[in-house]
């Protein structure tokens, strides 16, 4: 995620510019920079950091120029460096781009281009955009723009401007979120609505494909072949606050909401485009290293440690390589036996949790190679690995991870199935059914998300209780032990999560008269099994609430409630059977009044052991 804005008017475009990634600063916040057209060339300026270090160079000099463009990163490709600040440009320095979302085919896109004699100065998919278009102008920007992006594959907003034609900015939406505002005399752009209020609330939403034409008294949107649309203008009724939240009431919920994108995002590019193989190109590990191997430590803290728990199951099956998984803050302490021909991989959202990061430090002290899974570039767990899988999350606010967690088993499975595939531990017909079942799963996230209100019905429920017990069995005692740490941590409730089977080995002795119990049945080879567990916890009074995939309808013979996931392949349903867990986590702390974002005791970053 990054922020994009734009404005033409008759207003001096860089304060306005700046206010508006202000408001956008929650997409991205390592680098900034703004590009307007000025005397018959462009003034590029821009530099890493937060929007205040952009603030400190522009060092409140006025500009003359009523139009230009703006961003505020968040690095996907390459560090967060000044040379990989947006604004681009090309060769010329007479076009410039500021991009949210991945170029997929940016590589052969860059090495077509330096063929063709371009320089590059960045290492983002970006910058091939300004360089394209400086190689097809034909004195028409929109057209030009037009040309270009029939030749880009991924998810896109863009927004160019350039000194041959001072007078427009061209933005364009693809998978990526764009809305233009329509002012009295001025209009503006940007990757979301907040940007825009101070100005108008009057907007055109734009649609994946449209073209937007920015010119001085006048815009005008074109789909893909170049026909104008007739846009529909959409009154925004939101406060500034609550349009920061996308309209939801906490960040929480709205990241929860983010997850159908953010699976895309994951995904994006690390599929093959004939669904058989997992790219990893930021994985540089040899086969004839993978091929050695002999464990795998897997290390990380709350939410990562419990992918890091499903990574383990997977990597397992898929694989057949030992894993040993620990929470990060045991791992040293124990003095662990890292051989040169184990691996170690450390999970991290932030990239900055201090108990991780000391993990690692000892891992790679015993000599050992370290795969980092983050969703920070550039944060001290992205410089300090010897390779990366990057989750594509964007930023999350709210505390309690969501959002990341679902991307991190993304990188769970990628990484897994390209163990596999080296070591040929599984029929090639195999990975292509469970890369398959990646590709669906975010539309099947969006169906949870689009039906959610029997499980806020369960949290009214849940609200009054003073303990809950989450059981599961395999993967679904993994998602257990997820779900159980997003309900106490955001609602203070007591819970646990406990594997299924070993109920009766003691925990069964806590189940008494109307104990909600979540039994997480979603595994086809131990359904039978989990079905006589909540047999026994029913026995004890338990009020047992059970998620199973859809059609297993003999779970409603033993549990008086049900939420059913969209079919899955069985490895995969972790990602979709922790959508219903978040909600019911969420709207129960609602319920409490309990202040979502920001629990009591807990802070997003743990920098501190
Ligand atoms: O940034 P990290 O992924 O390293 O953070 C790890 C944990 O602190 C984090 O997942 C924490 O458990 C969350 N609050 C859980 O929602």
């Amino acid at each position: 995620m990054c922020g994009i804005v734009g404005y033409i008017g008759f207003k001096e475009a860089v304060p306005i510019l700046l206010e508006g990634m202000e408001k956008l600063e929650y997409r991205g916040y390592d680098s900034a920079g703004v590009v307007f057209p000025e005397e018959g060339r462009l003034t590029l300026i821009k530099r890493a950091g937060r929007l205040n270090s952009l603030k400190e160079k522009l060092n409140g000099r006025s500009y003359a120029a009523n139009i230009g463009i703006g961003h505020t990163r968040w690095a996907t490709h390459g560090k967060p460096t000044d040379s990989n600040a947006h604004p681009h440009t090309d060769c010329t320095g007479h076009f410039a781009v500021v991009h949210n979302g991945i170029i997929e085919n940016y590589i052969n896109l860059r090495d077509w281009l330096q063929l063709n004699g371009h320089t590059f100065r960045s290492q983002t998919d970006t910058e091939v955009l300004p360089h394209l278009i400086e190689h097809y102008y034909n004195g028409d920007l929109v057209d030009t723009v037009l040309r270009v992006v029939s030749k880009l594959e991924g998810s896109f907003a863009m927004a160019v401007v350039s000194s041959h034609e001072p007078d427009k900015v061209v933005a364009v939406r693809q998978d990526s979120p764009l809305v233009v505002g329509l002012g009295d005399g001025e209009y503006l752009l940007a990757s979301d609505i907040p940007a825009l209020l101070k100005h108008t609330r009057n907007t055109y939403i734009l649609n994946d494909g449209e073209i937007a034409v920015l010119e001085a008294g006048r815009v005008w949107v074109m789909d893909r072949n170049g026909n104008e649309v007739d846009k529909e203008v959409l009154d925004v009724k939101w406060e500034a606050e609550q349009a920061e939240k996308g309209g939801y009431e906490h960040f929480m919920l709205k990241e929860i909401h983010e997850q159908p994108q953010a699976l895309r995002d994951t995904l994006s590019g690390r599929i093959s485009t004939d669904g058989v193989n997992v790219i990893l190109d930021e994985v540089k590990i040899t086969p004839e290293k993978i091929k050695g191997l002999k464990k795998i430590f897997i290390t990380a803290c709350g939410t990562a440690y419990h992918a890091g728990l499903v990574g383990k199951h997977i990597i397992e099956k898929l694989a057949r390589l030992p894993v040993e998984v620990d929470i990060a803050s045991e791992f040293r302490y124990r003095h662990p036996i890292i051989e040169s021909d184990s691996l170690v991989l450390v999970i991290s959202q932030s990239g900055e949790t201090a108990d991780t990061l000391a993990a690692m430090r000892e891992a790679k002290r015993q000599g050992a190679r370290v795969i980092a899974v983050t969703n920070v570039v550039g944060s001290s767990v992205s410089r300090e690995a010897d390779d990366l899988i990057y989750t594509w999350a964007g930023p999350e606010i709210a505390v309690a991870s969501t959002k990341a967690y679902t991307t991190q088993l993304v990188a769970m499975y990628l990484f897994a199935l390209y163990l596999a595939d080296v070591r040929g531990t599984v029929k090639s017909e195999e990975i292509q059914e469970i890369l398959l079942g990646m590709k669906k799963l975010a539309a099947k996230a969006q169906s949870i998300l689009d039906n959610t209100v029997v499980v806020k019905d369960f949290a009214q429920e849940f609200a009054c209780s003073t303990d809950v017990f989450f059981i599961g069995r395999g993967l679904d005692y993994a998602v257990a032990m997820e779900g159980s740490l997003k309900l106490k941590e955001i609602s203070y409730i007591h819970a646990e999560a406990y594997a299924a089977g070993e109920l009766k080995h003691g925990t069964l002795a806590l189940i008494e008269d109307k104990m909600p119990v979540v039994a997480l049945a979603t595994q086809e080879g131990l359904f039978d099994k989990m079905v006589s567990n909540i047999q026994e916890v029913n026995a004890r009074g338990a009020a047992v609430v059970a998620l199973a995939m859809d059609g297993l309808k003999e779970v409603e013979r033993v549990a008086g409630k049900v939420i059913y996931i969209p079919n899955t392949h069985p490895v995969l349903a972790p990602v979709l059977t922790v959508i219903p867990l978040q909600l019911l986590a969420y709207h129960t702390a609602v319920a409490r009044g309990c202040d979502v974002d920001k629990p009591r005791n807990l802070a997003k970053s743990v920098t501190v052991e």
